[in-house]
């Protein structure tokens, strides 16, 4: 981790949430003075509204590609920043995979996502066939041009990277330090190709069973500034200690 990025660690909570973890990890955050990195917490959308002056961030799991209309069961982006969401997550490989979401439909969201005034949290990541196939950096450059395609480079600068290779995904498989580091170093390689600048400002998260016990050596790597946490998200004392384990 850098210095000069600041680090963020954002827990995805997926299709899993309470009133009661709510109210738990709440009281838990504001106990502890996290102030040398941002928290987010995104939880289901019916589960924004509980969070009652929150002093950390608030993101949604995913938005619509249309602004407000005839779109049933959908939420825009406009819908989460009025309930006070600052990111969203944007091509998560749950939605891809459950929901068919190509590329290109994740790079029109993360541009969506950004006309609503929302930081889009973008993620990509490798199934295990391509990494053991060993066309590993094609692949995720495939998944990178979209976006680049779609909102310029320039528009990094003001975007959440997250990889998470899906063969770690809520697996206890986590990737190595070094694997992390490896991707995250090709992915800042790529952006530089288009803009110095942005590929080294931007923020690239490591996702994929993250947990209390091995976050601390996957943030101490140069091009990790933090974390998008599935499962360990849900308990908000790991949580806590995987905030702690960014708090420079
Ligand atoms: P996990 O999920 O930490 O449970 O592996 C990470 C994610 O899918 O964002």
């Amino acid at each position: 981790m850098q210095t000069s990025r600041r680090p963020l660690v954002a827990g995805n909570w997926k299709m899993n949430a309470s009133l009661q973890l709510v109210e738990e990890m709440q009281q838990t955050l504001s106990a502890e003075p996290l102030e040398n990195l941002d928290v987010l917490i995104c939880p289901p959308f019916p589960y924004l509204s509980a969070f009652d002056n929150f002093a950390y961030k608030l993101g949604g799991q995913n938005l619509s590609e249309n602004t407000n209309g005839a779109h049933t069961g959908e939420v825009s982006g406009e819908m989460l920043k009025e309930l006070g969401c600052d990111f969203v997550i944007v091509g998560h490989s749950e939605r891809r995979s459950d929901n068919s979401e190509s590329d290109e439909m994740v790079a029109r969201k993360v541009k969506r996502a950004m006309e609503a005034g929302l930081v889009p949290v973008f993620c990509f990541g490798e199934p295990l066939e391509v990494r053991e196939g060993g066309n590993l950096n094609d692949f995720l450059a495939l998944q990178l041009d979209a976006v680049i395609n779609e909102v310029g480079i320039s528009a990094f600068a003001d975007m959440v990277l997250a990889y998470e290779p899906i063969w770690a995904i809520g697996t206890g498989k986590t990737a190595s330090p070094e694997q992390a580091q490896e991707v995250h170093k090709f992915v800042r390689e790529h952006l530089a190709k288009h803009s110095q600048d942005v590929a080294q400002g931007v923020r690239i998260l490591y996702g994929g069973s993250v947990k209390a016990e091995n976050a601390a050596e996957l943030f101490a790597q140069p091009d990790v500034d933090g974390g998008l946490i599935g499962g360990a998200s849900l308990s908000s004392a790991d949580f806590l200690s995987i905030c702690q384990a960014a708090n420079p």
